[in-house]
C-alpha cells in the first residue's frame, strides 16, 4: 500500500477549505476592490490569450491552489510523463502524446528506444498517401480518382478527425468530401454511403485494437457494401481500405493489405491519438503541409506546459481553477462554450477526453476517492446555447463554471457581408463574460423603471466564473494550440486528484455484458444471470420486433 496521504488530508487542501468556508466576494466586489486583476490574471500562449479575471479567486487562492498543486507534486509526473514513464499505472503504459508532435532531432525513450523516427516514418507515410489522394494520382479499382473519404472508427478514433475536420473546414480541399462514420446503428453507415459511387469511395478504418465492434463490424458491412458495387471482386478492397492500427495482426486477418495499415502505438491513448495515423483522413482534408502546422501549435503548449513557472502555466491555472469550483464549490459541470461555427464538434471531443479520463473514483493506488473528480463537460456554439440553455446559468441554482472561446478575426473564405457578421458574434462571447461575471442588481433593474413585482425576475445574480480564449484566428496551429491547453489541464486536474486519467476501464463492463446480451435478442437464446428487468426488456424487444 502507497503512502501517498489522502488528498483531503494534506494540510494545502484543508487551507483551501478554509479558504472557501471565508469566501464571501462577489466579482463585482473583486474588480471593484483590484481593477489591475483584468491585465494581472491573463496568460498568453502562443496565439492564445487567456482572461481569467472573472474567476472566483484573488492572489491568495492562486497561492493556495499552487500549493497544492506543489504538494501534490504535479510537475514531477508531468516530467515522468514527458520522460516516457509507464505513468498509466493499471495498462503499465507509457503516455507519449507528446512525442507525436516531436520535432524530427527530438530523443524521446520507451524502454530504452527513441521513439521519433517512428513517429515522423510513419508522417511521412501518412503525408505521402495524403499527397497520392488529393492529387488524384490514388484511383479506386476501376481507375477513378477518389470523390469520398469515410473514416470508420468510435471514440478517439473518430472524435479527433470528425472535430478537426469540421474545425478546419476553410482549409480542406473542397473537391474531395468527408464523411465519419462511428455508430453501430445501421443508419450511420448507410447515411454515409447511400449516395456515393464505391468505385470513388476510400474507407479509413481507424482502430487502435482492430478489435472494437462498433468499428469492425460497420467496416465489415463497409466492404459488403463496396464488394456488391464493385462486381464482387476481392482484391478492389486494397485500393478503397487503408487502415489506422496499432494492432497489425488484425488488420491482416480483416483483409486489409499491411502495405496500407498506418501504424501507431500503444503509448498514444484513443482520446489523445487525432495527431497520430488516426488523422490520416485531416491530413487528406487539410494536406500534410497545414496538418504538420497543427502539430507545431500542440508544441508551442507542450513546451509552455514544460517549462512556464506555477504562476503563468496556463493549463496548470487552468486545471486548479477547474478543481476550486469542483472541489470546493460543488460546481458538477464544466462548459464549453465556443463562438465558432467551425468549433461545432469541439466540445463532443473534449468530453471524451476530459470525461473518459478523469471519470474516476479510486486513486492511484485504488483507494476510493473522497474528493469531486472530473466534471460533466457539456456546451454547443455559444450563439445557439445562448437561447437555449443559458438561461439556466444565468438564473438558475447551479454554478457552472464556462470557457468562453472565440477569435479576432473571420475565416478568409466568408464574403465580405458575411465577414461583417463577425463582429456581432464577438459582442455576444463578451456582453455574455460580461453578465455572467457582473449579472444586473435589483437596484439596476428598478432604476429602468421595471414594475416592482418583475424586479427578482428581471434581476441577474452574476458572480458566474469566466475564461475567455481570445485568439487571432482559427487557424490549424490555433487547433493544436488550444487541444493541446485542454490535454495538459485535463492531465493537472487528474496528477491532483492522483486518479490514472489514461485508462478507461468504465467502458468495459457495457461492451462485455452487450456482447452477452446480443445472441438473446438475434437468437432468442437465454443468458444466464440475466437480471430480472433486462431479461423482461429483451422479451419485449423480441416481440415488437416480431421475431
Ligand atoms: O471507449 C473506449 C475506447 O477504448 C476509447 O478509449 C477509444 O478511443 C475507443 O474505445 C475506440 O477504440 P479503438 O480505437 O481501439 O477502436
Amino acid at each position: 500500500m502507497s503512502d501517498t496521504p489522502l488528498l483531503t488530508r494534506r494540510p494545502e487542501w484543508t487551507a483551501l477549505e478554509d479558504h472557501r468556508a471565508q469566501w464571501r466576494a462577489h466579482l463585482r466586489e473583486l474588480f471593484a476592490a483590484d481593477p489591475g486583476r483584468a491585465e494581472r490574471y491573463v496568460v498568453t500562449v502562443g496565439d492564445l490569450r487567456i482572461d481569467y479575471s472573472k474567476h472566483l479567486i484573488t492572489d491568495e487562492t492562486l497561492a493556495l491552489l499552487q500549493e497544492l498543486a506543489t504538494a501534490t507534486d504535479v510537475f514531477g509526473l508531468r516530467d515522468a510523463m514527458f520522460r516516457g514513464e509507464r505513468i498509466n499505472l493499471t495498462e503499465d503504459r507509457a503516455v507519449l502524446h507528446t512525442a507525436l508532435r516531436a520535432p524530427r532531432d527530438a530523443v524521446i525513450e520507451v524502454d530504452g528506444e527513441n521513439v521519433v523516427p517512428q513517429v515522423h516514418a510513419v508522417l511521412d507515410k501518412m503525408s505521402a498517401f495524403a499527397d497520392r489522394v488529393r492529387s488524384g494520382e490514388w484511383t479506386g479499382h476501376t481507375g477513378k480518382r477518389i470523390r469520398t473519404v469515410v473514416n470508420i472508427g468510435i471514440g478517439g478514433s473518430d472524435l479527433g478527425p470528425a472535430m478537426a475536420y469540421e474545425t478546419l473546414r476553410p482549409y480542406t480541399a473542397r473537391d474531395l468530401a468527408f464523411r465519419f462514420v462511428s455508430n453501430v446503428d445501421g443508419a450511420d453507415l448507410h447515411e454515409a454511403t447511400r449516395d456515393l459511387d464505391p468505385a470513388e469511395t476510400l474507407f479509413i478504418v481507424a482502430s487502435k485494437t482492430f478489435t472494437t465492434i462498433e468499428t469492425i463490424t460497420n467496416a465489415t458491412s463497409a466492404r459488403t457494401w463496396l464488394l456488391a458495387g464493385l462486381g464482387g471482386e476481392e482484391k478492389a478492397v486494397a485500393k478503397h481500405f487503408v487502415a489506422l492500427s496499432t494492432n497489425a495482426g488484425k488488420v491482416t486477418e480483416f483483409g486489409i493489405d499491411p502495405e496500407n495499415m498506418f501504424e501507431f502505438w500503444d503509448w498514444v491513448g484513443g482520446r489523445y491519438s487525432y495527431d497520430s495515423a488516426i488523422g490520416l483522413s485531416l491530413m487528406i482534408a487539410i494536406g500534410p503541409e497545414r496538418f504538420r502546422e497543427m502539430l507545431d501549435g500542440f508544441r508551442i503548449v507542450d513546451e509552455h506546459f514544460k517549462s512556464a513557472p506555477a504562476e503563468s502555466n496556463a493549463p496548470l491555472l487552468l486545471g486548479l481553477l477547474g478543481i476550486w469550483y469542483g472541489d470546493f464549490f460543488d460546481a458538477q459541470s464544466h462548459a464549453v462554450l465556443p463562438y465558432s461555427h467551425y468549433l461545432s464538434k469541439f466540445t463532443a471531443y473534449l468530453q471524451q477526453l476530459d470525461m473518459e479520463s478523469n471519470g474516476k473514483s479510486v486513486d492511484r493506488e485504488g483507494r476510493p476517492v473522497e474528493w469531486q473528480t472530473g466534471p460533466v463537460v457539456w456546451g454547443t456554439p455559444g450563439t445557439n446555447g445562448q437561447h437555449a440553455y443559458y438561461q439556466l446559468i444565468h438564473q438558475g441554482t447551479k454554478l457552472i463554471p464556462a470557457d468562453l472561446i472565440g477569435f479576432a478575426r473571420p475565416v478568409d473564405e466568408l464574403d465580405d457581408r458575411l465577414k461583417a457578421q463577425h463582429d456581432l458574434l464577438m459582442a455576444n462571447l463578451f456582453a455574455q463574460g460580461q453578465a455572467l461575471a457582473f449579472g444586473r442588481t435589483a437596484e439596476e433593474v428598478r432604476a429602468e423603471g421595471v414594475p416592482e413585482e418583475q424586479v427578482p425576475h428581471r434581476t441577474f445574480r452574476g458572480n458566474h466564473p469566466t475564461t475567455t480564449v481570445l485568439a487571432p484566428e482559427l487557424t490549424p496551429s490555433v487547433l493544436g494550440q488550444l487541444i493541446a491547453l485542454y490535454e495538459h489541464k485535463v492531465f493537472v486536474q487528474g496528477a491532483v486528484w492522483n486518479i490514472d486519467s489514461f485508462d478507461q476501464w468504465g467502458v468495459e463492463l457495457g461492451k462485455v455484458l452487450a456482447k452477452r446480451v446480443e445472441p438473446a435478442l438475434t437468437e432468442g437464446t437465454e443468458v444466464p444471470g440475466l437480471d430480472p428487468s433486462t431479461a423482461a426488456l429483451v422479451a419485449a424487444y423480441r416481440v415488437l420486433r416480431k421475431v
